[in-house]
This record gives structure tokens, sequence and C-alpha cells, in this order.
């Protein structure tokens, strides 16, 4: 009997894929780091029984419609914005992600992004290896400090959580937002629940963590930045298009804001000459939340597994829907 047809998008360490090719033909885009063209992918779709695919590609229905044996895509990321769900549903295909295995490595990310902006990291690092470091200085790039301060963290899922975590070992108050309350962070957190703009107003760190919905596309507006502290620091560690990147440069320019630390944005690769890449108060990062080597194997291999679980006829282990 012909094995299922399955379609890695990028490369990924052969390790990873061992299991899943005892049970089905694997092929895989074979770079790392240059996206499957299109037509491939298209074409690619088109006689797959599974695909494995990135985050950075666009599964929509115009991909869908032609993908007749498609029984499975599982997405190499917790975020699944990049995919037509309700296409994929209509059609029968199952969508799964890669949570939990990401949660503390994205956390540990999206707090190194608050230390890196509060204290000034990245233009230190980088004032030291430009060889303009020529004696010590009282106020020589202070920054402001982390601990003792509120956090205001909008997203309080798996990966909002294991950032409030985090912040109780700085001594932070811990605000959020979320569209559900949270009673049992409240509790094993002490986090306080606050509405967008009160979260906005109070917190010294304004941390997005919010999946990429029709509810949070732009809610990081003007409106929103001139809510915030002068003093504050806005991450996002969640989605670019949350927010509005000309209300944060004009932010940042106007001094409205004091830095932002950003680890996406609406476009992806952000183009080298953006405003925001001008600015010594933003550290920018390139979509890195999960990027631990041990975390990206075991996000691979949940991956495989859910592949081989539909493949199977089995129930995935981490279905959207
Ligand atoms: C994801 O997996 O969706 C996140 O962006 C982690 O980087």
């Amino acid at each position: 009997m012909q094995k299922p047809y399955v379609y890695v998008t990028r490369k990924l360490p052969e390790e990873t894929l061992a299991e899943l090719k005892k049970r089905a033909e694997v092929n895989m885009w074979p770079h790392e780091e240059k996206a499957v063209p299109r037509e491939v992918l298209m074409a690619e779709a088109k006689k797959a029984d599974a695909l494995l695919t990135m985050l950075s590609d666009k599964i929509d229905a115009d991909l869908l419609k032609d993908a007749s044996s498609l029984k499975v895509i599982a997405n190499l990321a917790v975020g699944y914005d990049n995919i037509d769900i309700s296409s994929a549903a209509n059609l029968g295909i199952t969508v799964c992600n890669t949570p939990d295995v990401l949660t503390d490595s994205t956390a540990d990310l999206a707090f190194s992004l608050i230390l890196a902006a509060a204290r000034r990291i990245v233009e230190s690092a980088n004032y030291v290896k430009e060889g303009k470091w020529n004696s010590w200085g009282p106020l020589l790039l202070a920054g402001a400090d982390v601990h003792h301060k509120t956090i205001g963290i909008v997203g309080m899922g798996r990966i909002g959580e294991a950032v409030a975590r985090r912040a109780k070992g700085f001594d932070m108050k811990i605000l959020y937002y979320n569209r559900n309350r949270k009673p049992e962070a409240e509790l094993s957190l002490d986090a306080e629940y606050r509405e967008f703009h009160e979260l906005l107003k109070e917190s010294d760190f304004v941390v997005s963590l919010a999946p990429l919905t029709s509810e949070t596309k732009g809610m990081f507006n003007r409106e929103a930045f001139q809510s915030m502290k002068e003093s504050a620091i806005f991450i996002n560690a969640g989605r670019g298009a949350s927010v509005d990147e000309n209300a944060l440069v004009e932010a940042l320019k106007r001094k409205t804001i004091a830095g932002a630390g950003l680890d996406v944005f609406v476009k992806e690769p952000i183009d080298p000459e953006h405003p925001l890449l001008t600015m010594n108060q933003v550290v920018a990062l390139p979509h890195i939340g999960s990027a631990s080597v041990e975390t990206r194997m075991k996000m691979a291999e949940l991956a495989c597994r859910n592949i081989s679980n539909i493949l199977d006829g089995k129930d995935p282990e981490t279905p959207v829907t």
C-alpha cells in the first residue's frame, strides 16, 4: 500500500522526522532561512495527506481548495493566525499547533525583552563593542529598574501566566487584561484584573502576548499608547499586527512612552529601513520567542506526532479546535 505523503515547509532536523518517516513518505523544503515559494507550496498541498507548516506560511482558502487529500495541517507554533481555520474545518482538515512545549521558552524571551529594554542591554553591549567606552560614569547608560515595578500583561494565556510567574520573582505588581477573567491566576499569582485602558495607565511594562484575532488586531493604537505612562516600556511577544506600528513610532518619537522590546512585527521580516529600527530605545528581535534548540526540537516532534496520530486514525495531541 502506498504510504501517505507529508510535506514539511522548512528544513527541520532529521532526527525529529525519524518516527514519522517510518509510516509516511516525507518530503521537506530544503532551506532553513528561505521560505517555500507559494507556487511550490500550492503544488505540494495538492498532493499531500499532511502539511507541517511554519507560522510564516499563509494557508488560505485558495491553497486549501485544491488540497483534496489533505487531512491535517500541523503548524510549528502555538499561534495559528496564518491558517484559515474555518476553511480547513469546512473541508474536514484538522489543524494542530504546538502549545505547552514552548510556554517557558517564550516567557523567558518576553522577560528578557523587558530586561533588555529597561536596562539598555543591547545599546550598552554595542557601546562596548564599538569602542565608545572611555570611562565609568554615574549615569552612563542608566536605564529603568524592573524589580518592584508594575507589569501589565495583555493576553493571560499559558505564556502570560508564565511571564507573571517570572514577574513575581522580581517582586513586581502583576496586572492583566484578558478576554476572560482568570480566577486561578488571580489567586496563585496575585494577579489583578484591569480593563484594557486601566491596565495601560497603571503599568510600567505593558506586555502583549495576545493572539491575533479580529478583536486584538490593531488594539495597540494611538489612543492606547497615549494612555500609557511616559516612562512605560511596551513589549510585544504576541503578534505584530496587534500593533499600529505608525502609532508606536509616533509614541516613541514624541516620548509618549519610553521604549519598546519587540519580537514580532506587522511584516516579517521587518524592512531594515523601518523607523523602529533606527531608535536606540527599541530592542528588536527576529521572532525568536520559542527559539531555543530544546524547545524547537520538542515542537517539531509534537507536530510530527500530531500528523502520525491523524494518519493512524487517532486523536491528535494538540488540535486547535
Ligand atoms: C508562536 O509559536 O506562535 C510564537 O510566536 C512563539 O515564538
